[in-house]
């Protein structure tokens, strides 16, 4: 029988759906395992840290693992706290940099989840503080822990498509909830793009095994969303029809939401912290769809086709990589892989679904906790901060291409950080 692993004690900063509802709930299920245990939450919100609180401690005491979770306002305190060995930050992306430069320089071990900041001054300043303080972090780009993903990658390693030159993610998504929450500004998220293709960007970096070159892109921001001054500010005091309610305004769903989550999502006044703002408020800068296409220094070439107004379907979003002798489509929802080799003689279809993958991000969290614990026992984080680095230099790349009618921007032309 192997002995039981040590417990380590977890700090979160950012108490809201992914910190507390996504990740450490899935530390949660898996504590008996994993024995990542909840010791510490922080949010701007005291509401919101106390609903944390009675959440986890419930998840875990059904585990039976006993937390009594400590709450604080202050984010050094949290980091400071001797029962804390890794520090989580899961806050909106405008305030990443501060929680992450501290956490990095108290040599703690930290997980930061995409994308890395919402502009380039603070990208750049975490990927420096990394090297002034010596310490590594994590990041919680979902494909990388994602089975399909992983097996498309390993059947690339295998040779068994030959030598990839051409990739594409096409993601067309039910997304408008961006419009909802503190996505809606560029200064709060980095912009819609920055927060969901960054995803997608780590990813098409991941398969390329090389640098982006130089981006081209259109996109911007139709008329689905088109702002309405005389509209109501929030769907909860909206009685109109319309396929965008929010969940927690819509009368047979909202007494769940509130009772997994409480009440501090509906009593938040300001835009910033709303999660039920209505998409067609004025202030949103934000794009809602772009086709973007990029040169890698190895020669090969990828493409982004993608929207945030599509319908709920099957198979929203898909990766399609061709190789020299064959090519692969991976399927999202269906953990999928539709392989054709042998330039065509074979096809198969491989199917990825695990035993979780009815669990968040199809089975993804679940072993990026697995992949936590790994790397608080001293292996190398699955996704660095330097991944996070480029992912978001080339998202800011695509913000220049569109905003100037589709220019090409180099990526040597993008700021960079003194110490890569
Ligand atoms: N990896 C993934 O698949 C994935 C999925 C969802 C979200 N995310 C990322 O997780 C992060 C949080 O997103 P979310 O969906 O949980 O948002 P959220 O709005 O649900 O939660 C954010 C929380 O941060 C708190 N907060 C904001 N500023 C703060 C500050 N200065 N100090 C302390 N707390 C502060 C807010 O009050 C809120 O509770 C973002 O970076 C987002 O992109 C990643």
């Amino acid at each position: 029988m192997t002995a039981a692993k040590k417990t380590v004690g977890v700090g979160i900063i950012g108490a809201g759906s992914r910190g507390v509802y996504c990740v450490a709930t899935r530390m949660a299920e898996l504590a008996p395992d994993e024995n990542l245990v909840v010791k510490a939450l922080c949010d701007r919100n005291p509401d919101r840290m106390k609903e944390g609180k009675e959440h986890l401690e419930k998840e875990f005491a059904e585990r039976g693992v006993d937390t009594d979770i400590r709450l604080f306002s202050d984010y050094q305190e949290l980091i400071a706290d001797p029962e804390v060995d890794l520090v989580m930050v899961s806050t909106t992306c405008d305030a990443h940099r501060g929680p992450a430069l501290a956490a990095l320089a108290s040599g703690k071990k930290v997980y930061l989840d995409k994308p890395i900041a919402a502009d380039l001054d603070d990208t750049i300043a975490i990927i420096e503080g990394q090297y002034k303080y010596k310490n590594t972090l994590m990041m919680g780009f979902s494909r990388r822990y994602e089975p399909a993903w992983r097996k498309a990658h390993e059947l690339l390693d295998d040779g068994v498509i030959g030598d990839l030159w051409m990739m594409q993610i096409r993601a067309v998504i039910p997304y408008w909830r961006y419009f909802q929450g503190w996505w809606r500004r560029r200064k709060w998220s980095g912009g819609a793009l920055n927060d969901k293709s960054s995803h997608h960007y780590d990813v098409l970096n991941w398969f390329a095994r090389s640098r982006c070159e130089k981006i081209s892109a259109f996109g911007g921001r139709t008329d689905i969303f088109k702002p309405d001054p005389d509209g109501p500010e929030r769907c909860q005091e909206c009685d109109r029809e319309c396929p965008y309610r929010h969940k927690m305004s819509q009368k047979e769903i909202a007494q769940d939401y509130i009772a997994l989550r409480g009440k501090s999502w509906l009593e938040e006044t300001e835009e910033k912290h709303r999660h039920d703002n209505c998409v067609y408020l004025p202030g949103a800068d934000i794009h809602d769809h772009v086709v973007s296409q990029l040169a890698y220094e190895n020669g090969i070439k990828a493409s982004l086709f993608w929207a945030i107004f599509g319908p709920k379907s099957k198979n929203g979003e898909t990766l399609e990589l061709v190789g020299s002798k064959g090519r692969m489509i991976l399927t999202r929802s269906s953990s999928q892989i539709d392989l054709a080799t042998d330039y065509g003689e074979r096809q198969e279809v491989i199917d990825c679904k695990g035993d979780e993958h009815k669990t968040s991000h199809y089975g993804a969290d679940r072993q990026m906790v697995r992949d936590i614990r790994r790397f608080v026992d001293g292996h190398d984080p699955v996704v660095s901060a330097l991944d996070g680095y480029e992912s978001t230099r080339m998202i800011m790349a695509t913000h220049k291409s569109i905003d100037s009618g589709g220019e090409t921007v180099w990526m040597k032309d993008v700021p960079s950080a003194r110490s890569v």
